[in-house]
């Protein structure tokens, strides 16, 4: 395998992770569709479960197919490990579950995916994780949220679906400063557009089923580890990093794993008892899509700029969030964390309230109304009545969400017909 670390992105999405099948030569990578592992000897198995050595014993925690692409994303976002999920919403719980205990809390961002907040302020509170709500977008609220308990800060590098841009490196400031980790979800801006770790980011995490798999076929999470947050220095925080660790008899993940710790944490004691893994078949999946992902952004980004114009010019429009217009209230920090482009995640207010843009949506005749995005392929969604439906009404509010707005995801397809389209749709709205 050649020594990647040197290249760049491009040439580490395609080159990284794999190389070819030592014993045929085969290029393409082997979906290793298989549950358990024949070891060597019984020594040989000892050290594999001691985690003395490094390998494979059972699916659920390891897969050769898996871990090419969760070698080729770790390189990407520039951390040490990478650990796949079978969904970014196990990807969350994955990780709450590595840091948190009962009486303990995570600031968040409110800002964030619905998915995210129900699951934080739904689930984990039964078990006694309280999520503290905040506006993100102004760090002194994190600041003042973070006690005693706090056990992370979370954010969106690129806010669903409201489009806000975090600032993340005074989060980063602020997490290091208290001793906890800034875990930043990464889906709308993927590792082709900005990488969290290099502004100080300590944990990064997607939903792969958007960006990263591009094609929407399948659905998946992935988590990977700066290496750069002290856990040691915070042992009495995060005891089951730092500390003997009696879910697996005493070890310490610190001094056995070093900058992996987190990674490795997540690997063989979360996901062992959580067991949220992803198939072989949909990593195989995703470690080809990572191949082209920094073309795809620049098109989807290059798309989405052209297309932010026309509405924000259009007289049907009330308003466009789009980080690379300059109207966007947070147009100089895009051009600092998101140089190479703002992706293809935009939210709109067609003028004339939910009628409108029930209209608009019913309309279209190439553009998908589907509650997915980062597709190759133009979808729309209308948060209010699907992704954030589940939240009460003041919730949405708080959370930037009016009952009229429009989440668009552009593809890649030729921009005059997806102007096109929206045409259609701006004129049933009328
Ligand atoms: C920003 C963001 N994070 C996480 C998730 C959850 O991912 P999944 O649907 O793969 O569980 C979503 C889903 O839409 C999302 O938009």
């Amino acid at each position: 395998m050649a020594d990647c670390k040197d290249y760049g992105f491009m040439t580490r999405a395609l080159h990284e992770g794999w190389n070819c099948d030592p014993a045929t030569g085969a290029l393409g990578l082997p979906i290793y569709a298989t549950a358990a592992y024949q070891f060597h000897d019984g020594a040989h198995a000892a050290r594999l479960f001691n985690l003395e050595e490094e390998g494979f014993t059972y699916s659920r925690i390891a897969n050769p197919t898996v871990k090419a692409f969760e070698d080729t994303l770790a390189s990407l976002e520039g951390g040490v490990g990478a650990v796949a999920l079978s969904s970014g919403q196990a990807a969350l719980a994955h990780i709450v579950a590595a840091l948190c205990e009962a009486g303990t809390n995570v600031v968040v961002s409110r800002k964030v995916y619905g998915g995210t907040l129900t699951l934080l302020q739904n689930l984990f509170s039964r078990f006694g994780v309280e999520a503290i709500l905040v506006d993100g977008d102004h760090p002194c609220q994190a600041e003042q949220a973070v006690n005693d308990g706090t056990r992370a800060i979370f954010t969106e590098t690129i806010g669903n679906p409201v489009i806000n841009v975090a600032p993340l490196e005074a989060l980063a400031r602020i997490a290091k400063r208290q001793g906890v980790p800034l875990v930043v979800d990464n889906t709308f801006a993927s590792p082709a557009l900005c990488r969290p770790i290099e502004w100080g980011a300590h944990i990064v995490f997607h939903s792969t089923t958007k960006y990263i798999s591009g094609f929407g076929n399948i659905v998946g999470g992935a988590v990977i580890d700066g290496g750069n947050f002290d856990w040691a220095a915070w042992a009495d925080k995060f005891p089951g990093l730092a500390k003997p660790d009696a879910g697996y008899h005493g070890v310490t993940f610190t001094e056995r794993f070093g900058r992996a710790a987190f990674a490795a944490k997540l690997r063989a004691s979360i996901l062992r008892d959580l067991g949220g893994c992803p198939s072989p078949f949909d990593a195989y999946l995703l470690r080809m899509s990572l191949g082209t992902l920094a073309l795809r952004m620049k098109r989807h980004s290059e798309n989405a700029l052209e297309i932010a114009r026309f509405l924000e010019n259009h007289p049907q429009v009330e308003w466009v969030r789009y980080p690379g217009l300059e109207s966007h209230p947070q147009h100089d920090m895009a051009e600092v964390y998101l140089k190479d482009g703002c992706g293809g995640m935009m939210a709109v207010e067609v003028k004339g309230g939910v009628d409108a843009g029930r209209r608009f949506v019913d309309a279209l005749k190439m553009i998908h109304h589907a509650a997915n995005l980062g597709e190759s392929r133009t979808l729309v969604t209308h948060p209010a009545s699907t992704t954030h439906s589940q939240l009460a009404p003041e919730q949405r509010r708080a959370a930037g969400i009016s009952d009229g707005m429009l989440r668009l995801s552009v593809g890649i397809e030729d921009a005059r017909d997806i102007i096109a389209d929206l045409e259609r749709g701006l004129a049933a709205a009328r």
